[in-house]
């Protein structure tokens, strides 16, 4: 069976906090370890440009995170890790699914609207401040996830339309060149997707609400104790759900202790006493990874050499094979080799006609295929040049059903009866 690969990625723009922590690492680190899961986890710091033009501040968080995530119990003998500068073929992709985007469809990306949104209340220039870089965000997003043909993509929910915008890019790539991309899908943790910060807002590096995940120890009480309530007094019930207090405990306690909390809060469990339970449950959870980490970052040559070894195995095994297949299929290709008429897909001549294309596969071979329209009739076993399999499109069109036979296998559940009919149809318009 084929192994489920999923990719998890962290913009390096700063330092990791609860919120990533319950959103991001933990879950993506514990289903890492789920047998048939292949995991990508990688650092975003072509991402984290967009955002911060102090040098130092990428590097500093790109340490923290990668630090973070190894502290967190991820293995890298076992899964993909690495950093996305590590990998060249990701603005590579990144071009030619560019040239695909449609650009109404970047218009109404989240980020990009809201700064325009902005400027227009302000009577600004609608893209005043707006870098190209924040606009085309979502297709570097989707180089890094359609380059690995990752099935499954853990996010926040205010990352699922860029998920959406990834299989469009794919779709549409897949469309006018044939099927190379998976299409992701993105998965939200029903529970605690998204933790509230100090303030109640979500916690996020831009709303400056976060508690830092590996804050020391009096630091993280302090900033626990600093967390925004109601006035209510000891003695007058709580609204669990409406309390970010609360919400923070679910997110590391167990059933259990969540429903004790929710009947402490029903009765009346004072402001102070709910914050040290909650800070002690959270200390109790990220104190012996805080040690990890405290060893992990006196070692950064250590982490450096862990990214570069996971860069160059995962270029080897997947990027550099997929980036030739794709510069094949668009036509950036070796002039040496015979231009085939019928092996170039045309997008003018989209409709319903039956066509021989060849496409070479992750196998590397060449593989012909018969097409009508969406769907793919018959398939060759493929052959080891460009030559060998335009010698199979020429000798199917001469023979037609005949030649399907020595060459292609059909996949499971096509009519054969429309296999017959391609094959008229393309020998009469041959
Ligand atoms: N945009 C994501 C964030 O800000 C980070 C990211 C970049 C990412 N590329 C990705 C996440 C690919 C998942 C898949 O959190």
């Amino acid at each position: 069976m084929q192994s489920t690969r999923v990719l998890t990625g962290i913009t390096t723009s700063g330092t990791p906090h609860l919120g990533n922590y319950v959103g991001a690492v933990r879950p993506a680190v514990a289903a890492s370890a789920t047998p048939g899961v292949e995991s990508f986890f990688f650092l975003a710091d072509y991402h984290a440009l967009i955002k911060v033009s102090e040098p130092a501040r990428v590097q500093r968080s790109t340490l923290e995170i990668a630090a973070t995530w190894l502290a967190c119990g991820l293995e890298p003998d076992r899964v993909w890790f690495y950093r996305q500068s590590d990998i060249p073929e990701i603005p590579e992709l990144t071009w030619l699914l560019t040239c695909v985007a449609g650009k109404g469809l970047l218009n109404r990306a989240h980020a990009y609207k809201a700064a325009v949104d902005r400027n227009t209340e302000t009577g600004d220039d609608p893209d005043a401040g707006v870098t190209a870089g924040l606009f085309m965000y979502p297709v570097l997003m989707a180089a890094d996830i359609l380059l690995f043909n990752a099935h499954k993509v853990p996010v926040g929910r205010d990352q699922v339309q860029h998920i959406e915008m990834a299989r469009d890019f794919g779709q549409r790539f897949n469309h006018l060149y044939g099927e190379h991309f998976t299409l992701p899908e993105a998965v939200i943790e029903a529970q605690v997707a998204t933790l509230p910060g100090l303030d109640g807002r979500k916690m996020s590096k831009s709303y400056d609400n976060t508690i830092p995940l590996f804050a020391p120890r009096e630091q993280l009480r302090k900033l626990i104790f600093s967390i925004v309530t109601d006035s209510r007094a000891p003695g007058e019930p709580k609204d669990a759900d409406a309390s970010n207090v609360f919400q923070l405990y679910q997110a590391f306690a167990s059933g259990a202790e969540t429903d004790a909390m929710r009947s402490a809060f029903a009765g009346g469990i004072a402001w102070g006493d709910a914050k040290q339970a909650l800070f002690e449950r959270i200390d109790a959870e990220v104190s012996p990874l805080r040690g990890k980490y405290e060893a992990l970052m006196a070692r950064p040559a250590e982490i450096e050499a862990t990214l570069r070894d996971g860069a160059a195995r995962l270029r080897e095994r997947h990027a550099t094979p997929l980036l030739k297949a794709l510069r094949e299929a668009v036509g950036l290709r070796d002039l040496s080799v015979a231009v085939s008429p019928v092996a170039t897909p045309d997008a003018s001549r989209k409709g319903d006609a039956a066509q021989l294309k060849v496409y070479r596969e992750r196998d590397g071979r060449f593989h012909v295929k018969l097409v009508v329209g969406k769907d793919t009739l018959a398939i060759s076993r493929g052959a080891g040049s460009p030559a060998a399999a335009n010698a199979q499109v020429d000798e199917a069109v001469r023979d037609g059903v005949a030649a399907l036979d020595t060459h292609f296998e059909l996949p499971d559940g096509t009519d054969a009866a429309q296999v017959v009919e391609a094959m008229r149809a393309l020998r009469a318009g041959a």
